[in-house]
């Protein structure tokens, strides 16, 4: 292939900070602030986080330089990518499967992230009305349940959302998300510690700590692992070729390595700094740390409604937290967007319609997971383990993407990036120093494929 070719048709970041700008905007959003502290909650807190921090360096990081490397060296979407990069290294055409396995784990996970911007967008509305002002925790805990379970708002809200997303996709990857996530992402940031001071003022800010940093292994189990694994994947945007897609905009000349690293300290710094906040007012309240996918609307309205300034803060967050979910779900869709355009010859505008549609008809599935659907759920277990307990259509998608498909995905492009690449190849496209390198192909060939080859095992019982 020429240098010629080595253009994405969907054009090109206009700069390296760009690039990082759009693929943090890909990586922060809903998992940082709404996932990361409701599953830590879950799973018992500081060992989770432990594993979880673990996860992000040594499986995270190296997939993460790996994906973006995949996605400049083939230039088109993730399948096509694929397909270009196997036969280019003389493997098996079969390896565009691995497109479609994050093609279609994007759209699982858009349909119901959008359902969960859509709690975030109608909550900006709700405490800009003033109604938090003053409320107890019982008082914000029904608001929210009430909230759940009319599926009709929900319908409408996750409607909105959806439009807004397809409009967006259908202008295409250069307009808007540069921009956008330059201010809104810094304002996330700052609102995030304006938040955290109200933390430190409850008096509560120590058993936040506690429960968030002080590990006690004996809280682990096997699926708590893996859903610490799977939610390193969740938050980077990694194993599903959002962030390949977007490597794959990306000029010549950039570092992989430093950027990659610097996207995934924001990432990191964002999710933890949302833990350090909700915790504190979790138990200033004694409210539960498990309450589920819930917590943050059960917990930060609180903090508004007694802080100076709460309705303006609390507005402007939810405003920001949507506008976080909805540069994350630009991502989810693109891989199949930019398909579509390749190799039906469709409009942006058309496969972008098409794909908004398909994802807004599976998210009804979880807007009736949280009221008609609630007690339908089911249960799995292999060899004496539990895999699946109590799953809702919302849960079962969740853990389906996360814990399964992304990881999955992640492995084999590990597997394809350190194992079946060239050598010369990969270093040609990473160009960075020797050690630097060496030590990511250690990472790619060795420790993350087995940490993620382990992790799947354990949870299934094969090994213990
Ligand atoms: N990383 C996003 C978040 O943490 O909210 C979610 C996400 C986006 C996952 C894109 C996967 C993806 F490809």
């Amino acid at each position: 292939m020429s240098e010629e070719i080595r253009t994405s048709i969907h054009g090109q970041w206009s700069s390296r900070t760009a690039f990082i700008l759009a693929a943090t905007g890909s990586a922060v959003g809903l998992g940082n602030i709404w996932k990361f502290p409701y599953i830590t909650g879950e799973n018992g807190g500081g060992a989770f986080v432990v594993i979880y921090l673990l996860c992000i360096v040594t499986i995270g990081l190296p997939i993460m330089v790996a994906e973006v490397m995949l996605g400049r060296r083939g230039r088109q979407s993730p399948v096509n990518t694929m397909a270009a990069l196997a036969a280019e290294e003389g493997r098996p055409a079969i390896w565009f499967l691995l497109g479609w396995l994050g093609v279609i784990a994007g759209f699982l996970i858009l349909s119901y992230y959008s359902v969960i911007a859509g709690w975030a967008l109608s909550y900006v509305f709700r405490t800009a009305s003033g109604v938090f002002e003053g409320a107890t925790a019982d008082g914000v805990s029904s608001i929210f349940t009430e909230f759940v379970s009319n599926p009709e708002s929900l319908l409408a809200w996750h409607t909105i959302f959806m439009v807004a997303t397809t409009i967006i996709v259908s202008r295409g990857v250069k307009h808007g998300i540069e921009k956008a996530v330059s201010y809104l992402m810094p304002a996330l940031f700052v609102l995030l510690i304006i938040l955290l001071f109200y933390s430190m003022s409850t008096g509560y800010f120590l058993d936040g700590l506690n429960f968030l940093f002080a590990p006690d292994f004996n809280k682990l189990t096997a699926n708590s692992i893996l859903v610490a694994m799977g939610h390193a994947f969740f938050t980077l945007s990694l194993g599903m070729g959002a962030i390949m897609v977007y490597g794959s905009y990306l000029p010549k000349e950039t570092s992989i390595a430093k950027a990659s690293m610097m996207i995934a300290v924001a990432d990191t710094l964002v999710a933890l700094l949302a833990g350090m906040v909700i915790f504190p007012i979790v138990f200033a309240n004694s409210l539960e740390p498990g309450a589920g996918p819930g917590l943050i609307f059960q917990t930060l309205p609180i903090a508004f409604g007694q802080m100076e300034a709460g309705v303006l803060i609390g507005t402007l967050f939810f405003l920001l937290l949507v506008f976080a979910a909805w540069s994350s779900a630009i991502s989810l869709i693109e891989p199949a967007v930019a398909w579509l355009v390749e190799n039906k010859g469709v409009t942006r505008v058309t496969a972008s319609v098409w794909c908004g549609m398909t994802t807004w008809v599976v998210g009804i599935g979880s807007v009736l997971s949280f009221n008609l659907w609630s007690d339908k759920t089911w249960s799995l277990s292999l060899f004496g383990e539990t895999l699946f307990e109590n799953k809702t259509f919302f849960s079962t998608l969740d853990g389906l993407t996360a814990n399964i498909m992304l990881p999955m995905g992640g492995l084999f492009i590990a597997i394809f990036a350190g194992w079946l690449m060239k050598v010369e190849s990969s270093k040609k496209e990473l160009n960075t120093t020797e050690k630097g390198y060496n030590l990511w192909l250690f990472l790619i060939r060795v420790v993350a494929p087995i940490a993620v080859m382990v992790v799947f095992l354990n949870v299934t019982g094969v090994i213990k």
